[in-house]
């Protein structure tokens, strides 16, 4: 056998295969590497993780409306479209009334998670954040409310969950210090954020991280560092899209991430964390047009179509020629059913929550 195939026979099929104690595959370093890199190894990768996410998950999808409820942001990441010295985007902001017709139209639709993201906007004070995720609770006592407003005190943190929010979603987007340092100006840092993280964790969310793929300056070694990094921390859920340039950022001369690195993550992802939930990004289906349905196939498990008011869509560009800008929420749904359901896999009205523990299957010996 020629040493490649023995390494992915090690890495994919397992011989013999490993466990971590949370029901995951072990992979060394050098193992994770040739795994992200060869293209040989793809199709097998491709296909362990399918089984491995239909052992867990059988061909269930879950679906997340996304309210994108402000574009304005008090930081400067220099990947983001919607940073603060942005002085060409146009800025908007949703009111708890809009906010509330975007879950009425999406409950409609099915959904029954709905997240809220926006940029770090400080007009939507903690009092005012509370009374609008309280209402949602209220209406909707069967339904998950995400955040994803950023990093907070974990006081605030916990006046959210006390007022119904359940979910977060903040991406650590590098593990690596210096690589943080590369895409963030000196006033964030990589401990706040990894701090935020736990404080969200310990507080009792169901908490999401990840990062972006090929962001610049990214080495397969801070790729690496961001696997160990999520072993530690565990979340429920796991976000990656391939980075996209906006030409409004410090980043507009580097080039988008790749399709095929970030398919082998996922697929790598769900062989390393079977139970967690892994959305095939909108920032994939920009990048090429089956992208989704792609990311579906190497292991990805939630879609998070877009439930903001048309109007204000395209405003919400981190990046350029995001997709479905133009669609109504219902269009959306329908677009996201055919494509899923064509990638062999279906769409359910579920609250989604990650499989738990109780649930899980005894570890493989
Ligand atoms: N390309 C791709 N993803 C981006 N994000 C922000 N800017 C970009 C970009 N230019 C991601 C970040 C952030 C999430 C909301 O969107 O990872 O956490
Ligand atoms: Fe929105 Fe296809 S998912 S139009």
């Amino acid at each position: 056998m020629y040493p490649e195939e023995a390494m992915m026979q090690g890495a994919v099929f397992g011989v013999p295969e490993e466990f971590d104690s949370h029901g995951g595959q072990s992979f060394s370093d050098a193992q994770l590497r040739q795994l992200l890199e060869k293209a040989e190894y793809e199709d097998a990768l491709f296909r362990a993780a399918d089984r491995k996410r239909r052992e867990i998950y059988g061909d269930k999808v879950y679906i997340r409306g996304l309210i994108e409820f402000t574009n304005y942001c008090k930081n400067n990441c220099y990947y983001c479209g919607i940073r603060r010295d942005n002085k060409n985007a146009v800025r908007y902001r949703l009111t708890k009334q809009e906010i509330l017709a975007c879950c009425a139209e999406g409950y409609q639709l099915g959904f029954r998670t709905f997240v809220l993201q926006g940029g770090e906007d400080p007009y939507y004070t903690d009092a005012l954040l509370c009374d609008i995720v309280s209402d949602i609770r209220t209406r909707y006592p069967d339904c998950a409310i995400t955040l994803s407003v950023g990093e907070k005190p974990k006081e605030s943190y916990r006046a959210y969950f006390e007022a119904g929010a359940n979910r977060y979603l903040l991406r650590h987007e590098t593990a690596n210090s210096a690589h943080y340092g590369k895409l963030h100006p000196e006033s964030m840092c990589l401990q706040r954020r990894k701090q935020c993280l736990f404080d969200l964790k310990d507080i009792g969310y169901q908490v999401g991280s990840g990062f972006m793929v090929g962001s610049p300056y990214q080495t397969m070694d801070n790729i690496v560092e961001d696997i160990r990094f999520l072993q530690t921390l565990q979340p429920d859920m796991i976000g990656i899209g391939p980075y996209i340039t906006h030409k409004e950022t410090p980043f507009s001369s580097f080039e988008n991430g790749s399709l095929a690195l970030t398919l082998r993550l996922i697929a790598v992802l769900r062989l390393m964390f079977p139970y967690a939930l892994i959305p095939a990004t909108t920032a994939l289906g920009t990048i090429h047009p089956q992208g989704r349905e792609l990311g579906l196939k190497a292991g990805a498990n939630v879609v998070m179509p877009n439930l903001s008011p048309v109007g204000v869509r395209e405003l919400y560009a981190l990046y350029e020629n995001k997709i479905c800008t133009g669609e109504e929420a219902a269009q959306c749904r329908g677009c996201l059913e055919r494509r899923v359901r064509s990638a062999g896999y279906r769409i359910v009205t579920a609250i989604g929550d990650a499989a738990t523990r109780v649930s899980r299957p005894a570890q493989p010996s």
